[in-house]
């Protein structure tokens, strides 16, 4: 297969390779955004991004700060990731909202939205003459079309291989990137499992312009992630993983192993979710490295994964064919 060195996602994003580092709830600073926007891709700065203890901030001022240090460490282009709600869903659209107002006001010029297509988002964002990146959490052919049709610039295809919160239909990502692709002219970015040059070229081949990549980042000099996770990443295999509930699954640490005995022993799966969110979500396991109280959230694809490296190397890597 011939590979463009240069394509549509460089261009409307203005980047030098066509990889995006997926947003990643507590595990994104400045720091981590910067270099890989500086490494020649797209940094996201992700929900509750920044330092864990900064209790005196509202969640814009802890936001603001953020934004501020990527554009003191970084002239390159960064994008900030916004949740979507179904339509109708005003109050957590207007929380959105105020999280948004902060990213425009500080010049924010490229967003990744994901959840739903939500109509009056699009809108505000389209509004301020932004490039919007949308991620169905359960990508559809109707959802896809619908961002296109509304005014997103790229679309992501996630499948059931990734890190996070997993699709609702067990479709893998050979499966859905070119579903994806066949439904709209807009660039689409494969994402889910692609950790290393192999699946990046394999999301090429089924039509994406670029990659959205999450796990293979977060063992990375860089990441904020606690060392320990990203140590028992490295050491974890995929036939290991855990499903702990329908959209979440883990690394086998011991509260993995607890939810997965619970779920044996009745728990539904939205316990189980209801569970871990109490416990921190994502904070205390893959933040602070407490595998005692949080799940470490990865793909299926971390047997790619043996050691840690620079942002920088891991995206000279994934984009060797680009150079
Ligand atoms: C630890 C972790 C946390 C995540 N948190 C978020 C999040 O807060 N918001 C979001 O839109 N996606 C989140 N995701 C999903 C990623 O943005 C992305 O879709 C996924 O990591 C890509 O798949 P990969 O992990 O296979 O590279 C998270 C993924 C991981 C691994």
């Amino acid at each position: 297969m011939e590979i463009q060195l240069s394509n549509r996602v460089q261009e409307v994003l203005g980047i030098q390779y066509p990889i995006v580092q997926a947003a990643m709830n507590w595990i994104t600073d400045a720091n981590f955004v910067a270099s890989v926007s500086n490494a020649g891709g797209m940094g996201v700065i992700g929900p509750n991004a920044g330092p864990v203890e900064d209790t005196d901030l509202s969640s814009t001022g802890k936001l603001r700060n953020e934004i501020r240090k990527i554009k003191d460490l970084t002239d390159k282009p960064f994008a900030l990731n916004t949740f979507f709600p179904p339509d109708g869903d005003v109050e957590t659209e207007n929380y959105s909202l105020k999280l948004l107002n902060v990213a425009f006001e500080e010049g924010v010029k490229y967003f990744v939205a994901v959840g739903s297509i939500n109509k009056r988002l699009i809108k505000a964002i389209k509004n301020q003459g932004a490039i919007l990146i949308v991620r169905e959490l359960t990508p559809t052919v109707e959802g896809a079309k619908l961002a296109e049709s509304l005014g997103a610039d790229i679309l992501i295809a996630t499948g059931y291989d990734e890190g996070g919160w997993i699709p609702q239909k067990a479709i893998g990502t050979f499966s859905i990137v070119s579903t994806i692709v066949d439904a709209v002219n807009i660039p689409v970015l494969a994402t889910g499992g692609i950790n290393d040059i192999r699946a990046v070229r394999a999301a090429f081949a089924l039509g994406a312009e670029g990659v959205y990549v999450g796990t293979r980042f977060i063992v990375s000099e860089e990441c904020p992630a606690a060392d320990e996770t990203k140590q028992d990443i490295i050491k974890s295999t995929g036939t290991d993983l855990i499903l702990v509930s329908n959209t979440q699954r883990s690394t086998p640490n011991h509260f993995a192993k607890t939810l997965e005995k619970m779920r044996q022993n009745g728990s539904t799966s939205d316990e189980i979710d209801s569970l871990i969110a109490q416990s921190g979500g994502l904070l205390p396991g893959m933040r602070k490295g407490n595998s005692h109280e949080g799940i470490v959230s990865v793909n299926t694809a971390i047997d790619r994964i043996k050691e840690i490296k620079s942002v920088q190397q891991i995206v000279d890597e994934l984009m060797k064919d680009f150079k």
